[in-house]
């Protein structure tokens, strides 16, 4: 180290650091103009207009700061903007990026009039949980410490969940759904301007995800049966690239990556970069060549794969989710999660419902076959649908027969999923249900 050239680098940085406080300076006068301007007018921030100049700002950079560099300094200088123009008048505004969320809306669950709806909106499993969960003495003992906190890092469902699996219990965090596991992720990993990527398609909680932690989302293109590749998923990756989120299979299109294909992602990926695979179908796969991943998380520190009790296992409104990564990250995401986030009956009602196999083997083995016939008697009435490995039915057609379809049988009492908020207009994703559900769902499409 030359410490004379060194000191010269310096002295130059603290010129340059001066000449940026008086732009600020005089920056800041002109923006506490513009807020006189503004007096008048009840919304002080306008997000379009900051996104403009941040645009123009990423066009005309020539800086070696990163993209997500340059968005998080020029996010704080739009922040500290607005504090100067509102400081006559306090104003609650959010982060920035909170502002662009639509909230999540889900599946509708019920229609006005109708009291007996078949609900097939939400992909979850019309049998319920196993016949164990449900018995009294179970669920009374479950309840009965419900004056406690529950045990603080779930050891036991860790533990049972450990060995179900073959996998360490150490190296699994529990969440409020696997939703919440899936924000551990951004929230332990992502800042302003940081980019993360998911498919065009994918569940509408990346993007949600990605806006709660400020940073934006890049989407990976499908080919056209809506699969994502390993090349389009890496023509993505930036340097402001954090996280991946990938479902596998995934919602609602129901495509999904072989083995092969997540190993060479992973081999490709800088391991800076978390990828996320969001198991929520995977018991319901059947195919040979598709891997739960359990194996992957040996080889590369940088996975997180998440896996959820609210699908197969048909625990829905327990709210619990739980992820397996390397040691190293799960013990990045501890740090994140809240001390009693998921509750004990949550907890007590998983590990009877693991200790059930033989139910959980049925409920694949029925959604499977229940499948099948339904997209047999779907082609029959020449509805196309999508190959999908989840408990749902992806079908394709144009904007207004979907629309059609949908109103039909919501009068008929059966809630399918419109996709609008997918950007997927002309398709409907419809939950496989028990057999008389689709029995009353192909009866009335008949009906049209
Ligand atoms: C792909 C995918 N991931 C995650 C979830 C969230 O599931 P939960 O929070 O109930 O575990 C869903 C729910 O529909 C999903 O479809």
């Amino acid at each position: 180290m030359d410490i004379k050239q060194l000191d010269v680098l310096r002295n130059n940085v603290n010129d340059l650091d001066d000449k940026i406080l008086d732009l600020l300076r005089e920056r800041a006068e002109i923006v506490t103009e513009i807020g006189k301007q503004k007096k008048s007018i009840s919304n002080i921030v306008d997000y379009d207009r900051e996104q403009k100049v941040l645009d123009r700002i990423l066009q005309n950079t020539k800086a070696k700061y990163s993209k997500d560099s340059i968005v998080r300094i020029w996010r704080e200088i739009f922040q500290a903007s607005t504090k100067l123009q509102e400081i006559d008048r306090p104003t609650i505004d959010t982060k920035r990026s909170i502002n662009l969320i639509n909230i999540y809306k889900g599946g509708k669950s019920s229609l006005k009039g109708k009291d007996n709806v078949i609900k097939l909106s939400s992909n979850e499993n019309s049998y319920g949980p196993s016949p164990k969960v449900l018995e009294k003495k179970n669920i009374k003992e479950a309840l009965s410490n419900s004056h406690r906190y529950p045990n603080i890092d779930g050891a036991q469902l860790r533990d049972k969940l450990a060995s179900v699996h073959n996998i360490n219990a150490n190296q699994i965090v529990l969440g409020c759904g696997s939703d919440e596991t899936l924000l551990f992720a951004a929230l332990a990993f992502c800042q302003d301007g940081d980019e993360i990527i998911h498919a065009e398609h994918g569940f509408e909680m990346y993007s949600i995800i990605a806006k709660i932690v400020g940073a934006t989302s890049k989407l990976i293109k499908e080919d056209q049966n809506y699969k994502v590749t390993v090349n389009s998923i890496l023509d993505q990756v930036s340097p402001s690239t954090k996280i991946i989120y990938l479902a596998n299979p995934n919602n609602p299109t129901g495509t999904y990556l072989a083995r092969s294909e997540i190993n060479e992602i992973l081999n490709k990926l800088p391991k800076n970069i978390i990828m996320v695979l969001d198991g929520a179908y995977a018991e319901y796969v059947t195919k040979e060549d598709y891997d739960n991943g359990f194996s992957l998380v040996d080889q590369f520190e940088n996975i997180i794969l998440t896996r959820t009790f609210s699908k197969a296992y048909g625990l829905a409104g327990l709210r619990l989710g739980w992820c397996y990564t390397s040691k190293k990250v799960a013990t990045i995401l501890n740090k994140v999660k809240g001390p009693f986030n998921t509750q004990s009956l949550s907890q007590e009602m998983a590990i009877i419902a693991l200790e059930d196999k033989e139910y959980l083997d049925q409920i694949v083995k029925n959604n499977q076959e229940v499948k099948d016939w339904f997209e047999s008697e779907l082609k029959k009435i020449n509805i196309k649908t999508n190959p999908s490995e989840g408990n749902f039915t992806f079908v394709e057609m144009t904007k207004e027969e979907a629309k059609n379809i949908s109103t039909h049988l919501a009068n008929m009492g059966i809630i399918v999923r419109e996709l609008d908020s997918y950007g997927l207009p002309n398709c409907l994703r419809i939950t496989v249900g028990t057999k008389k559900e689709m029995e009353a769902t192909i009866h009335a499409l008949k009906q049209i």
